[in-house]
């Protein structure tokens, strides 16, 4: 069994989005602009209501997926096709955007702490204009996971002693843990040798292997078919692994296509109201 450990840890950096919402980007700076297939994590998480109450308004993606896993608080997402859906605490929405669509991710509060990450995750050239569409989960049909007692897995994507989390169908073959550590508690997770992998710690710290990785930081893994984690004094973060796409990356603010012709067919597609 090899052990995966750590190559490269950053602490996430703050910055705003959409409408100002205030978030921490750690994938996505000029520190790591990509970590194949990853094109951008975020982690927007503010008990502030000014930091979050104008959130994302009508805004284009295309040939690429975006993945909002809430913590805290919630959101409602409307897009051009007609699809309407409100993500609480605990529930997760795949989005593939393909071939383009528009869609508003707008807070459904006044007030109290919202929170969550945004992942974005690249597609593979033959499927970057594929139809729209979602993978929406509602917080009960992510199964919890106690491999041990004082530590709680919410699978989202992957498996976890035997238990698959309900995404299922994207290219990357995802993994996508939500893991709680109590104090003193272990757990391994067994991943896809060749896989790309993170973990982010967004409560207390953790140690990968021998390491620490303190709170806000993204640490990038080695490759390896085991990553173990642990924390002394509890803490919580997510693990995400993916398979590389290894092609080339074009992107533009929402657009990731493979080439600048294409990035520039998007923008025109998107002025032009072709997208769906
Ligand atoms: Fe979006």
């Amino acid at each position: 069994m090899t052990h995966r450990t750590i190559k490269q840890t950053i602490l996430a950096r703050p910055t705003s989005d959409g409408a100002g919402v205030r978030l921490k980007r750690s994938i996505g700076t000029d520190i790591l602009s990509e970590l194949d297939p990853f094109l951008l994590l975020d982690n927007f998480g503010t008990e502030n209501p000014e930091d979050y109450i104008a959130g994302f308004p009508d805004h284009p993606h295309r040939g690429f997926e975006t993945v909002t896993y809430m913590i805290q608080g919630r959101m409602r997402h409307k897009d051009s096709s007609g699809a309407e859906g409100l993500l609480r605490p605990g529930g997760v929405q795949w989005m593939t955007a393909g071939r383009g669509i528009i869609h508003s991710e707008m807070p459904e509060q006044t007030n109290g702490e919202m929170s969550g990450f945004q992942l974005w995750v690249n597609l593979p050239a033959a499927e970057k204009m594929c139809m729209p569409c979602y993978q929406d989960f509602e917080p009960d049909d992510v199964p919890l996971v106690k491999p041990t007692d004082g530590v709680e897995v919410r699978v989202i994507a992957g498996e976890v002693d035997g238990v698959l989390g309900p995404i299922n169908g994207i290219a990357i073959e995802p993994t996508y843990l939500d893991v709680s550590l109590s104090p003193g508690e272990t757990f391994s997770a067994n991943l896809p040798l060749g896989h790309t992998a993170f973990v982010y710690v967004f409560q207390g710290q953790a140690m990968i292997s021998n390491d620490n990785v303190g709170l806000d930081h993204l640490a990038v893994l080695s490759d390896g078919e085991q990553v173990c984690m642990s924390s002394a004094d509890g803490g919580r973060l997510i693990l995400v692994a993916g398979r590389p796409i290894g092609e080339p990356v074009a992107r533009y603010g929402p657009f990731v296509m493979n080439t600048t012709h294409e990035v520039r067919q998007a923008i025109q597609d998107y002025q032009q109201g072709n997208f769906v």
